[in-house]
């Protein structure tokens, strides 16, 4: 049976150049074809090239394409349960070259890295749609992205050549073998992971030390690229996870870090491959609550938790850690879920991201039942310059 931190397919993965090699590279990158990348394709390129994908070394071939789309597996039987790939416009993919090399190159400019031409092919939006989000409805954000998005792809291996300028917060972001160095430095034998893309409130703070109970550490990893735009911007959600940390949770047991992926909203299927990350950030547990990467009403509140029954436990090689809605009950006096609160639903107060944000929109500060004073205080004042 795969160990719990052996990454995923055995290996991580790191196709990111540094000094001379990386100098060398860019003079070369300069003479290439481009292929334009948008924000949310950067992190991807990044995810790959720091090894956070592996074994992924590139973007996807349609072989595993399609085989990801109709079992969750690459080609070569692993789990994987979403594309991973680079769109390009039509006449652009007429032009490029199987065989030859391109520069990836984003909205401002920089070559991010290049890409070694192994295939391009058309595919159907409205089947990666179904397979991926289980719906074509455009309301989904990430229905409309894909639809948005050039028809082909562009399937090689990549070099990262840059990662974005981390400017707000650059010490919290650690690649996925600089977090595993940290975790034995610290002797810390079982970590689970807790991946949101929210601020924390009560009831993520419960299902997170519920967890750190029967574990050694957590580490916090909340997602920092391009999410929708009426979540709450990663600038401030890191202020708020910092005041909490410092206020409420014991220091030599808890990680902060920053997960630098894009939010794909693709609820079950997302919260395998969060998981799976995870795993290949050296986590042996990782946390799956009430619709995990849900978005509106298009999964069920414990899809994301039923879709690790169809996997076997040494295919995912990391424990999911699963819980039911958690909320904070008057009658208890504290948090609880339905597993350990008798009283009636009247009692008790549904703590959602998507409630505090709207409290925030509203001007209001969050009670301290929905979050900690410290945190709805950094919440007020971060969302204040923020229009919505
Ligand atoms: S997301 O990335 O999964 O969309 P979110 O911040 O909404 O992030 O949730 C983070 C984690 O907490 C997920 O595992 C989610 O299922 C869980 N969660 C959020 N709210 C609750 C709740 N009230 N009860 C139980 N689990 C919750």
């Amino acid at each position: 049976m795969t160990k719990a931190s052996t990454p995923h397919g055995g290996k991580l993965i790191h196709r990111f150049k540094t000094g001379q090699e990386a100098e060398w590279a860019r003079q070369e990158a300069k003479a290439l074809p481009v292929i334009p990348i948008t924000e949310w394709t950067r992190s991807d390129l990044e995810m790959i090239g720091v090894g956070a994908f592996s074994p992924l070394t590139g973007f996807m071939g349609e072989k595993d394409y399609q085989s990801v789309l109709a079992s969750m597996h690459l080609q070569n039987g692993l789990v994987w349960t979403l594309p991973v790939v680079l769109p390009v416009e039509e006449a652009l993919a007429h032009q490029l070259i199987v065989g030859t090399k391109a520069a990836l190159k984003g909205e401002d400019g920089t070559i991010y890295g290049t890409i070694a031409i192994r295939e391009v092919y058309a595919y159907d939006k409205a089947k990666e749609a179904q397979a991926v989000y289980r719906t074509t409805d455009l309301e989904h954000p990430g229905v409309a992205r894909l639809f948005s998005q050039p028809d082909f792809y562009v399937a090689g291996e990549i070099v990262l050549l840059e990662k974005r300028q981390h400017d707000e917060f650059p010490e919290l972001y650690k690649e996925p073998a600089e977090l595993r160095e940290i975790f034995a430095q610290k002797g810390w034998k079982s970590i689970v992971g807790f991946q949101t893309r929210n601020p924390i409130h009560r009831a993520h703070e419960y299902i997170q030390k519920t967890a750190l109970e029967t574990v050694d550490a957590l580490l916090l990893h909340p997602l920092v690229g391009a999410t929708k735009s009426d979540d709450v911007p990663a600038s401030v959600r890191v202020q708020s996870y910092k005041v909490l940390l410092e206020n409420y949770y014991p220091k030599d047991r808890v990680l902060l870090s920053a997960y630098p992926a894009a939010m794909r909203y693709a609820g079950p299927r997302e919260a395998v491959l969060h998981a799976i990350v995870r795993k290949n950030y050296g986590c042996t547990h990782f946390i799956v609550g009430r619709d995990h990467a849900g978005v509106g009403d298009y999964y069920g509140s414990y899809d994301a938790q039923k879709i690790f029954s169809t996997f076997e436990e040494h295919e995912l090689g990391i424990s999911p850690l699963f819980f039911e809605n958690s909320f904070y009950c008057n009658k208890c006096d504290g948090m609880a879920s339905e597993k350990t609160c008798p009283h009636d639903v009247s009692e008790r107060i549904i703590l959602s991201g998507t409630k505090v944000r709207a409290i925030l929109r509203q001007g209001e500060k969050p009670s301290s039942k929905f979050s900690r004073p410290e945190v709805a205080q950094v919440l007020v004042e971060g969302m204040a310059g923020v229009t919505q």
